[in-house]
């Protein structure tokens, strides 16, 4: 039997499975990722990529993050969320969605030097396991995980090689499970879920069809429909959703779950598609087609000692909000630089505790929030009477009391109005992709107390540098070259960073005398005036939360380990005491 070390092994090479190899084999840590299949995705399922997963692209490289944008659909083409009764029928109302309202615009632009945009699984994936493999991942595709046994040492895991039907072992220190909304690997490790799977029924039609003439004066990756059956199974409402503009795209349409899963054939798909866009001759090349059930199910903990979860294995959940391959790799960022610092002994094994304590709040708070979503279409059915189902003749005659004068009609309006304003919460939350703060052994508060968010934390990102919190970004320029840099440019990259300011020097010292014992080549920031990097416009020192001479100690994954207000009488001490505490030393 064919036997096969690496330091970790990962199963699938999802977004989840490709972006952890990727950040491993750029932290340079020996890797393996195998898949089942001989392909990557073959479907576009994920789509809305959001500021904090453009970050970590960015992180990996700016040649990473420039391809990613070469290949999406730009943020501006994503701006109008529509809610029609088929595309070439009447509209009922639209939204601004995805950052492009003018004030949700500028809090995107003040929160990050990247851009949300859209860009299909299709494209993701590849790029990210062609930069996993470009640094040195080694990865076996047609290979199936089967089983893995761990002891004191390591995990030895059992794999069939679907090409020649033998049997291999894969001997690693670590195992991570990105294997998908039905993982093998969740279910052998013995973690705990809470929730259902299988709570609604949907079915996927991928078709190329030019639908320019309905569309492009209405830009948007989403058009919701209100058909007959819109409100059965599915995701909220029947979607006509862009994967590119405006030829090529995928509707979502449910079904009931307790009934068996439809049989999508040539001529269904062309009939529903017929449907939703409204033209009864539209001729549509189909691409493909499949079902799938809608989930509401997480990890309460997402380690079993050597053993790991993350991306939809962790978290299922329907794609409302856009958060299922967002948070894939946004786990991958948490996960790889602890492993790193394990395995090149700069951390005791207990860091890696803190993945499953930061990451699984964050599992279970995305899939409530995916599931919530589906039932907030409910006051926009309701809006126009058809809390009972969707009814063609009650549809209409309710689209067209809407227009009547009087009081009756005037409330209608109000309440559709409202009804849909009401949607920012799956399609404008920028709180929720952007205001994770982690609480765990991995991040020392010395008893610093929370800011309380001041708006809606759904809605709105807050900036702190309260420990726990990601760094804020603001730009920063060389002292020379007049460059900007975000804050987020100048840590990550595998390493922690101290920024500090003028009177911080001792900080410095600190970091050149304490980093070595741990292994660590911590960089330090010491921005001010004629230092090399400068604070022009201020905003540095009004986001940073501490004086000039104080320290912020950031991870390599952009988030605040420690801070201190002001220089301490012992710099050198006061880091040795902190690292111990943040790498479980
Ligand atoms: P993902 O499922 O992408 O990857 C799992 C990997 O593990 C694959 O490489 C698979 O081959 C591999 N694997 C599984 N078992 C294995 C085994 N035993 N051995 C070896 N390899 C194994 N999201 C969204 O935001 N909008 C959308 O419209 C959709 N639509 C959609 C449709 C369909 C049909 C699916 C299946 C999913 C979606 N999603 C979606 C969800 C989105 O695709 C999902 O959140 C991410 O792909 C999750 O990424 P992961 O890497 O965690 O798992």
């Amino acid at each position: 039997m064919a036997r096969i070390e690496t330091d970790v092994l990962i199963i699938g090479t999802g977004p989840a499975g490709s972006a952890t190899a990727a950040l491993l084999s750029s932290y340079g840590v020996e890797n393996m990722a195998i898949n089942r299949y001989r392909w990557l995705a073959n479907t576009p399922r994920a789509h809305i990529t959001n500021q904090r997963t453009m970050e970590v692209l960015r992180d990996l490289g700016r040649e990473v993050e420039d391809e990613a944008y070469m290949h999406a659909t730009q943020q501006e083409l994503m701006g109008e969320n529509i809610f029609c009764e088929s595309l070439a029928g009447e509209e009922i109302g639209r939204m601004k969605s995805w950052g492009n309202h003018p004030l949700s615009k500028a809090e995107h632009v003040l929160s990050s030097p990247t851009f949300m945009n859209d860009l299909p699984q299709t494209y993701m994936e590849p790029l990210l396991f062609k930069t996993a493999c470009s640094r040195g991942t080694q990865a076996r595709m047609s290979t199936e995980y089967v089983s893995h046994e761990q002891d004191a040492d390591g995990v030895t895991t059992t794999c069939r090689d679907r090409l020649t039907g033998e049997t291999l072992t894969i001997r690693s220190k670590y195992l991570v499970g990105a294997d998908g909304g039905n993982s093998a690997v969740a279910e052998h490790a013995g973690l705990p879920f809470e929730g259902k799977m299988g709570v609604g029924g949907s079915m996927n039609i991928l078709f190329r069809a030019d639908l320019s003439r309905f569309v492009a004066h209405r830009p948007s990756v989403l058009y919701w429909v209100m058909q007959p059956g819109a409100d059965v199974g599915g995701i909220g409402m029947g979607l006509v959703r862009m994967v590119r503009p405006w030829d090529e795209w995928l509707i979502v349409w449910g079904y009931d779950i307790t009934q068996p899963a439809p049989e999508v054939d040539a001529a269904m798909a062309t009939q529903v598609a017929r449907q939703l866009v409204g033209d009864p001759e539209l001729e549509i090349e189909l691409l493909g087609a499949s079902v799938w059930t809608v989930n509401d199910m997480y990890a309460t903990h997402m380690q079993n000692g050597r053993v790991f979860i993350m991306g939809d294995a962790a978290h299922r959940h329907p794609p409302s909000n856009g958060l299922g391959s967002n948070t894939s790799i946004q786990d991958g960022f948490n996960l790889a630089w602890k492993l790193a610092a394990v395995l090149k002994g700069q951390a005791g094994p207990g860091l890696l505790d803190s993945y499953s304590e930061e990451r699984a709040p964050v599992a279970k708070q995305i899939v409530t929030r995916a599931n919530q979503s589906i039932g907030e279409f409910g006051p926009i059915f309701q809006a126009l009477g058809m809390a009972e189902g969707v009814k063609p003749e009650v549809m209409q005659k309710n689209l067209e009391a809407r227009c009547d004068t009087g009081p009756e009609a005037e409330k209608q309006r109000e309440a559709i109005r409202e009804a849909i304003a009401f949607k920012k919460y799956e399609f404008d939350a920028h709180g929720v992709e952007m205001n994770q703060r982690y609480r765990s052994c991995a991040v020392a508060t010395d008893g610093q107390i929370e800011p309380a968010f001041e708006l809606d934390a759904d809605l709105h990102y807050q900036p702190t540098t309260w420990p726990g919190a990601r760094i804020p970004h603001v730009w920063l320029f060389d002292h020379l070259t007049g460059e900007k840099h975000s804050t987020l440019d100048l840590c990550g990259k595998g390493r922690f960073t101290i920024f500090t300011g003028i009177g911080g020097e001792g900080w410095e010292a600190a970091a050149a005398e304490v980093g070595p014992e741990f292994g660590l080549d911590i960089g330090v920031h010491l921005i001010g005036p004629r230092r090399k990097i400068v604070d022009h416009t201020g905003d540095w020192a009004r986001a940073r939360e501490i004086g000039d001479s104080g320290c912020l100690l950031v991870r390599p994954d952009q988030h605040v380990a420690w801070r201190a207000e002001t220089v301490s009488g012992d710099p050198g001490a006061e880091l040795r005491r902190v690292l111990r505490t943040v790498l479980n030393r």
